[in-house]
Parts: C-alpha cells; structure tokens; sequence
C-alpha cells in the first residue's frame, strides 16, 4: 500500500483498483478536454502572497456555506455513479462527508438512492437535480427529496444535453457494466472491486430503476440524457422548479455574468460557477478564470460557490480569496473513493483541510472570513483579453 500523502497518490491508486470504464469516467472531459485541462493549470496562474511574523494560532478553517455550518468551505459535488467506483459509494462518500462536516451531494444519476443515504445518515444532504422531460418524475423526484429532509436542492443547469466524452463511448460506459469480452478482462484485474460489488445494496441507477417505466436494469448516462433530459428548460421552468421545492435553492452551472444575474432574479439562494468539471461546453474558459468576472456582476447580491479544477487546499484559498463563499468538489473526493472507498473520502477531506489550514497560515491568515484578494498575486490578465 502506497503512502499517501496527496490527492494525486489517490487518484493513482483509484486508476490502479477500479475499473477502467468508470476511473475514465472520472478523469475525462468532453471532446478535446481543453477546458477540462485549464480547469486545473489556471488555478496554477494565480499566486500566494507569503506573510511572515503573525500570530497563526487558534486558526480555523470553519465557515458557513448557503448558512450552514461547514468545516471548510467545500462541498461535495454531486457527481454520477459513485456507486460504481466503490461499492455504495454514495453511502460511503455521505457518511464520510458527515464525519467531516461538510455538505455531501447526491446526484440525480446516482446508484444510491435518496432513501438509501437518508437512512445512511443523520446530517441533511444536499440533492442535485436534473430535469427530466417526465413531468411527473420530477414532481416525484422532488417529493423523495423533501421527504428525506434534504437542505438544498441544487438544479444542474448545464447538461440538458451531453458533452461528448469520447472515452465513455469507446468504453461502452454503463452502469452496471455489460460483460464483453473486454469489461470482463478488466474486471479480472479488479478483484477487490468486484468482490466488495457483489453484496452492494444497488448496482444500477437508484434514482431511476423502479421509478420510471421502461427503464432497464442496465443503462447509459448516454442514452439516459438523450431520451429523458428536459431540453426545454429555461429560466420560467427553473422558477417553476423553485417554486415546488420552497426550500433553498443552488444553481449550478453559471459562467455567464448575465445568467448569474438572472440567478439574483429568481432569488436563488446560490450559484455554483462551473463548467461541470469540462465535461460539457469544450471551449469554455475556466471557472477560477470566470469567477472573478461573475464577483463583479453580482458579489454581494448572491452567495458565490466555485468548483470545476480543485485538487488542493491552495485551490480552495485562491476560489475563497477571489471571493467565492464556498468551493464544491468532485473529482478529488471520486479518487478517494475508488482507491480506498469510505476511508479514502476521509483521507481525501483530510489532505484538503490540511492543506488548506497550513497555507492559511503561511499567508498569515486564521479564518476563513479574512481571505481575499490581498493574499493573492494575479497576473494583469487573468480574468482575460477575451472580448466579450
Ligand atoms: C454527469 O453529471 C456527468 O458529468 O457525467
């Protein structure tokens, strides 16, 4: 067993036990994967201002996020089939969140349930939603969340169609997977996987099997989005879908300073700057590089949430100093789940705090609250020569 000490060490050792299918379901964007790839190298632009000669005791990384209290400003991104990477991996990654103090998010297309996490936990989760041409699922989908007491509901608005990932397609993505005589080569090698999958309380979408006529057993994200997605979807039926949740609302997906004042509107409660992790709009800038962009439209009139390239406490720093009140992440949190399940989610949590609590202190900061741009050292540029 390597030593880890990174999240990179987890994301090798998630390459190394889960299957290929779904580790290159994690690690992918949507066609030539340049967002997906800036996501990550912008955050690398901005630098740390080093402070020296300050009191750094009695530190604390804890916040509030949509008015709940967190233990760092990071929320789990709902990200898809995570039962897929571990066996109940959404019921591992909530349970760990939980232990952590932070919110986890289930996603729509999940292998968990909804039921599943709520009788998993006993600290509100928060639920992602993506809008379904079925009318009636969604007002069902939307009562299921409510019913287990969910504390927000983040709407997707982002993915009415896929982005195409060019590995899914060649690996015939599915969940669970179909046995050719290529998955079952694989499969071979991932004994621990396979063995832990075999007394998994679900292996298929546990949102959607059972809840929705004529959907099989196995089945694609792909073809799943393509014949149910809602395409429809615009700014009236996101209020509608506000309307029928009453609670508190995240909406995920803003890249756009004028979407993002359209989310002020509609009085959301926050906005998720995104990109989806560069998994659908190829091209796209950067959400750390757009963040600051969307500050200047509506800092102070909304609560501002980043995530899409975090990977380390110092990326948690720079979204917060540039003025995001919370970060959420996916990938990050997927690797330690598929290299060591439940406990790999808690290493992944701690290695984020650490490092976020240590650079705190080394650019001579104790909370969280203090952070801004005065810690950072950003290039003219940053925010871009692009013209609108
Ligand atoms: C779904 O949310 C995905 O990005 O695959």
């Amino acid at each position: 067993m390597p030593v880890i000490t990174n999240i990179d060490d987890l994301k090798r050792l998630h390459e190394r036990r889960a299957p290929r299918m779904f580790y290159d379901y994690a690690e992918s964007g949507s066609w030539t994967e340049q967002t997906f790839h800036d996501n990550t190298r912008d955050f690398t632009d901005i630098r740390l201002r080093q402070k020296v000669a300050v009191d750094m005791s009695g530190r604390s990384t804890a916040t509030q996020m949509i008015g709940q209290n967190t233990s760092m400003p990071v929320a789990i991104a709902p990200v898809g089939l995570l039962g897929m990477q571990s066996a109940d991996g959404e019921i591992k990654t909530a349970r760990a969140a939980e232990q952590f103090g932070v919110p986890f998010t289930l996603s729509t297309m999940s292998i968990n349930s909804i039921e599943d996490i709520a009788e998993a936990t006993s600290a509100p989760f928060w639920f992602q939603l993506y809008t379904m041409k079925d009318q009636d699922y969604v007002r069902r989908l939307i009562d299921r969340a409510k019913a287990a007491k969910c504390s927000a509901l983040v709407i997707t608005l982002d993915l009415q169609i896929l982005g195409q990932r060019h590995k899914d397609l060649k690996n015939g993505l599915s969940a669970p997977p179909k046995l050719t005589p290529r998955t079952v080569a694989n499969l071979m090698t991932k004994w621990r996987w396979g063995i832990a999958m075999l007394s998994a309380k679900r292996r298929h979408f546990g949102n959607i099997v059972g809840h929705v006529d004529g959907i099989s057993d196995t089945a694609s994200l792909g073809s799943w989005t393509t014949e149910q997605f809602d395409l429809t979807l615009d700014w009236d039926k996101i209020a509608k879908l506000m309307d029928m949740w009453g609670g508190k609302v995240i909406l995920k997906g803003i890249l756009d300073p004028d979407d993002a004042k359209m989310a002020v509107k509609l009085g959301a409660d926050a906005i998720v700057v995104s990109n989806h992790g560069g998994r659908q709009l190829d091209g796209a800038l950067s959400s750390i590089r757009m963040l600051p962009r969307i500050m200047d439209a509506v800092g102070g009139d909304i609560e501002v949430h980043l995530d899409s390239g975090i990977r380390s406490g110092q990326d948690i720093l720079k979204a917060i100093a540039l003025g995001a009140t919370g970060t959420m992440v996916g990938r990050a949190i997927t690797y330690g789940l598929g290299a060591m399940g439940q406990s790999g989610v808690h290493t992944a949590l701690e290695i984020l705090h650490k490092e976020l609590d240590t650079t705190m202190a080394l650019c001579g900061e104790k909370s969280i609250a203090d952070l801004g741009r005065h810690n950072l050292l950003i290039p003219r540029h940053f925010s871009g020569d692009w013209q609108d």
